[in-house]
């Protein structure tokens, strides 16, 4: 799926940022909470959703384009019309009932594994107003809310998986990275 939300009118305005690939050190920075809602911020958080919607993922988070600070959006309606910012975003609830479910990331090409996540979950996050709201979710949204609130850690999905499968994944996308730049000199 492709193609700009209609929430934002403002496309001649949007700039494509660069999505932080694995394994990129600055992918495992802590991120610092957003201090203002700002002019600034709100910006960045368009520019974001167009990322996010360019490369046909339903979240990103701000530490992915190498912004780090507490900051995440989501999607994942199929028609773009369901965006979900979340600032300075806090779990505040984690059900004990888990389930493995297969996860990818914008940051990790063309890998899917298994994560245990918590099925539901209740979140405090302010919104683009500056308002705080609590949120109470459960099935994919939890789910994603909890991978983007990873990588606001630092901590990338892959990160649950074996060293065994890690490594794997991260020879992969070195080689991989290696063939763009390559193909990039020709
Ligand atoms: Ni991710």
């Amino acid at each position: 799926m492709r193609g700009p939300s209609s929430f934002y009118s403002t496309p001649l305005l949007m700039t494509q940022l660069t999505i932080l690939r694995y394994p990129d050190s600055r992918l495992h920075t802590v991120a610092k909470p957003v201090a203002a809602v700002d002019a600034r911020l709100k910006l960045l958080v368009s520019d974001m959703f167009e990322t996010m919607y360019e490369a046909a993922g339903i979240g990103l988070a701000a530490s992915q384009v190498d912004v780090h600070e507490r900051l995440v959006v989501i999607d994942i309606s199929e028609k773009h019309d369901e965006p979900l910012v979340l600032i300075n975003p806090e779990i505040i609830w984690a059900s004990e009932e888990t389930r493995l479910g297969e996860e990818g990331c914008l940051s990790v090409p063309g890998i899917y594994d298994g994560v245990e996540r918590s099925i539901a979950i209740k979140v405090t996050a302010m919104d683009l107003d500056g308002q705080l709201q609590t949120l109470a979710v459960e099935g994919m949204l939890a789910v994603c809310i909890q991978h983007e609130m990873d990588h606001l850690m630092g901590k990338v999905f892959v990160e649950y998986l074996s060293p065994l499968k890690r490594n794997r994944i991260k020879t992969k996308l070195v080689k991989q990275k290696k063939d763009d730049e390559r193909d990039g000199e020709r």
